[in-house]
């Protein structure tokens, strides 16, 4: 049984979904910590609901959060819309077991507003990349890719496919990852 650490800043879907599977059995691992840097993340209200342990850490003590993490010894931190950029500390602390979601089809769009920046430069094609992180953003590994046609879709509709896409790809990430 793997087990894991979240972290998030805002909504939580991302962690919500994969909660889910690991509570489903989809995944065969345990999500034993959820990490926020916002005090008002919607992704607590759903750690709560599903009974997953959560903190609040403003990752200014970067030390901090590594000790807490080492703690816990997880196989995987999964990044669910993690929005801070992590120093190389942290990176180096968990070599290859850092994971993120992006919404872009990297190395398309890397950073913040990548739906917006595919939209600017006319795409008809956008998607969702589950990567390993790490040093430079958005550059790791590519684990898994999924596109979709957002031609004739308005702009709620592009995010309600993409987040959709997001959840599957991430739980089928972690599959993956987990029974390697
Ligand atoms: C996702 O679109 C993800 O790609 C990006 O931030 C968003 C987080 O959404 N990194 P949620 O908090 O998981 O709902």
């Amino acid at each position: 049984m793997k087990t894991f650490v979240v972290l998030a800043s805002g909504t939580g879907s991302n962690f919500e979904a994969i909660a889910k599977a690991t509570l489903e059995k989809k995944i065969k691992g345990e999500i034993k910590l959820l990490i926020v840097n916002k005090k008002n993340a919607g992704a607590i209200e759903k750690a709560e609901k599903l009974g997953i342990d959560h903190i609040y850490n403003n990752f200014k003590d970067i030390d901090s959060v590594i000790n807490i993490i080492n703690g816990i010894n997880p196989d995987f931190i999964f990044l669910a819309g993690f929005m801070k950029i992590l120093p190389e500390k942290f990176i180096d602390a968990f070599p290859n077991k850092i994971i993120n979601v992006h919404p872009s089809l990297l190395p398309k769009y890397k950073g913040l507003h990548a739906v917006e920046q595919a939209l600017e430069q006319n795409e008809k094609e956008i998607g969702a990349t589950i990567h390993y992180v790490d040093k430079d953003v958005d550059t790791g590994e590519i684990i898994m890719q999924e596109s979709f046609n957002i031609e004739n879709l308005d702009l709620d509709e592009i995010y309600e496919k993409l987040h959709k896409i997001e959840h599957r790809i991430y739980i089928q990430s972690i599959i993956k990852i987990t029974e390697e």
